[in-house]
């Protein structure tokens, strides 16, 4: 293991009566709330409502910013900035998935900035504070409720690109499993990549003796890989919904990257690719993911060999590491296809003609990966072998 200190300062509440728990966390903070949404899902779903009745019970001032989109924009979140600025707002509650809380986490650094909020996302400045966030969380993926990062997307540049400040953790995050029941197939579909993602990329690295970690992430794997098939046959099962509900949050709030540090390629190719053609991000991920891990094989080749036979179940009887590994890589698309992902650019009408731009989007910052570090021939590869 590497040394680490490891900080989540993040209150969970969670379960079927979550809510219950806003009006006490309500207390701590002053009367004007933000709250901030997405395209509606939560007015259909009836989420809205409770929470604007738990806000008017507590007698806060509500101020609100809707129309939050999927990979969110940086134009969104000036207007929620100049919300805070002009009102004086006291605490932003993020009401969504990983987009509505990642816009609103760029909302509260902002707030406390004086130049623009690009600045952030690009890094130019260092955000030491921000206005107290707090989320309710509609969508099991990102992990986003309880990690200090976020995404955002600047249509103008074709820019898609992440962020992270201390200062951006969620006070708290507020997970009630009924609240995902309506989450259609396909963005359930995409959830389940995502944090499936999330675990590869902490689970590929170079560090040796991670035991806990190791199976701390094989255990995740192995229940979401159990769980989703029934999941999808079963939408409004809530025993179901809780599980991978949880398994999200735990895929990304630090625990399983504890003195190790994952390799973030897969993700970092996939920013670039939907900041160029707005898919949704575990779409590319699924089509990606398997591409980078099949160049990734000889880094490595019984790491990969291990999660083949110990998550995917390939039987290892008189097979090279290599050969048990790639089947094992073979196994997770399938299983990714079998959900209803997509496992080809084609799907989403995407050619190669843009793929220079892409490579340069992902080679901006130079060669990028903690286990296998890439450079714009390898970018290209996995573009090419993912057409
Ligand atoms: O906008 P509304 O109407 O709310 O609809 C949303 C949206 O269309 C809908 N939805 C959410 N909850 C629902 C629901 N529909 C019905 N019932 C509900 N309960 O689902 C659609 C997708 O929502 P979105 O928030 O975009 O999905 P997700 O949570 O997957 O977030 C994706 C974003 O997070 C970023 C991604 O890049 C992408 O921009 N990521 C953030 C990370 C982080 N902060 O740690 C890490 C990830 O790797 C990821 O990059
Ligand atoms: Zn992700």
């Amino acid at each position: 293991m590497d040394s680490f200190t490891f900080y989540n300062p993040v209150k969970l509440h969670f379960g079927e009566d979550a809510l219950e728990k806003l009006p006490k966390e309500l207390e701590l903070y002053g009367k004007k709330v933000l709250v901030v949404y997405g395209g509606g899902s939560i007015k259909a779903n009836g989420v809205y409502k409770a929470v604007m009745d738990k806000l008017q019970q507590a007698g806060k001032t509500i101020f609100e910013l809707s129309g939050v989109e999927p990979n969110p924009r940086v134009e969104t979140a000036r207007r929620g900035i100049e919300i805070c600025k002009t009102e004086g707002i006291d605490l932003v509650l993020a009401v969504g998935g990983g987009s509505v809380i990642d816009c609103s986490k760029l909302i509260v650094a902002g707030a406390k900035y004086d130049g623009d909020a690009w600045d952030i996302v690009k890094r130019k400045v260092v955000v030491e504070q921000a206005l107290p966030l707090g989320t309710v969380l509609t969508l099991a993926a990102t992990g986003s409720e309880m990690n200090s990062g976020s995404v955002i997307t600047n249509a103008a540049t074709e820019e898609k690109l992440s962020w992270g400040s201390p200062a951006a953790f969620p006070k708290f995050s507020i997970l009630n499993p009924a609240y995902t029941v309506t989450v259609p197939k396909n963005h359930t579909v995409y959830g389940i990549v995502d944090m499936m993602s999330h675990v590869f990329e902490q689970y590929f690295h170079n560090t040796t003796n991670t035991p806990i970690t190791d199976e701390m992430c094989e255990g995740v794997l192995r229940t979401v890989i159990t769980t989703a098939p029934k999941l999808l046959e079963d939408l409004e099962n809530t025993k179901l919904r809780e599980t991978i509900l949880l398994a999200g949050t735990i895929g990304l709030n630090g625990f399983l990257s504890i003195g190790s540090r994952g390799d973030w390629a897969s993700h970092n190719i996939e920013h670039a690719v939907s900041a160029v053609y707005d898919i949704p991000h575990a779409g590319g991920l699924a089509i990606l993911q398997p591409h980078w891990m099949r160049l990734s094989v000889p880094v490595n080749p019984e790491r990969f060999a291990g999660i083949a036979t110990r998550v995917f179940g390939v039987d290892a009887t008189n097979k090279t590491a290599e050969e048990v590994a790639y089947e094992g890589i073979d196994r997770l698309s399938a299983f990714w296809t079998s959900l209803g992902a997509p496992d080809r650019l084609a799907d989403y009408h995407i050619d190669d003609s843009k793929f220079e731009q892409i490579v340069e989007h992902a080679m901006q910052n130079g060669p990028f990966g903690n286990f296998n570090k890439l450079h714009e021939e390898d970018v290209r590869t996995i573009l090419r072998n993912s057409l």
